[in-house]
């Protein structure tokens, strides 16, 4: 299981500063983009996305919690995302946003809440490189993660074995040393937030995780 780090409950003020320890040693950044309406929450925009950048080799995998990502495509790809994943709950055509996102050379995700059953993105599955399961209601980081989620993960493994699907299974919300046991054999990354921004001993975390 790959760690994408999340960019949320950080102090903004020094972003690098609070995560130089531990930038180089993830596999992923996560960049939670929200828009103020389709989550009670607002945090950034893709220039924050491209100062990150200048600071991160790592692949770069952009969440987009807004209501219209068809109209901010091109900006985070400018940006620097290398992944670029919206929500299906999203006011969009799904299969025309993966196709905008792939048409970049970008890599597309959907992403779906808790309340969302598994089976309306089934017919997207053939087309994603990522699908991104909320154990946490969208909007905000320092959630406990919903043990719901794991019924999806496990779901979403199956399907990708038995139909040589190439999407990575990513789960985001809540995960720590605990919750990461109960999903570590279905998924092929989590996205941590609160679990390494907040620790004491961020590195000492993040070996907790690299060990389950
Ligand atoms: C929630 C975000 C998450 C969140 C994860 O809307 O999508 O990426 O920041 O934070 P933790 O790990 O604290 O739940
Ligand atoms: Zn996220």
């Amino acid at each position: 299981m790959k760690i994408s780090l999340s960019i949320l409950n950080v102090n903004y003020a020094c972003v690098y500063d609070s995560l130089k320890d531990i930038l180089d040693e993830v596999d992923y950044i996560h960049l939670d983009v929200m828009d103020g309406e389709f989550v009670p929450n607002i945090s950034f925009g893709p220039d924050f996305v491209k100062s990150i950048k200048k600071v991160s080799t790592k692949p770069f995998d952009t969440h987009l919690m807004i209501k219209h990502p068809q109209n901010y495509i091109e900006q985070f790809v400018k940006a620097g995302s290398d992944y670029i994943t919206f929500h299906y709950e999203a006011d969009c055509n799904s299969m025309d946003v993966i196709n905008e996102i792939k048409s970049y050379n970008v890599k597309a995700g959907i992403s779906i809440k808790p309340s969302t059953k598994l089976d309306e993105i089934k017919k997207y599955l053939p087309y994603l490189d990522m699908v991104l399961i909320m154990s946490v209601e969208p909007g905000f980081g320092g959630q406990g993660f919903m043990e719901e989620s794991i019924e999806k993960v496990k779901e979403l493994k199956r399907l990708k074995d038995e139909n040589n699907y190439n999407y990575l299974i990513n789960i985001d919300g809540g995960i720590n040393d605990e919750t990461a046991k109960k999903i570590s054999e279905y998924v092929d990354l989590a996205v941590v937030g609160s679990y390494l921004s907040k620790a004491q001993n961020k590195k000492e975390n993040l070996e907790k995780l690299k060990r389950i």
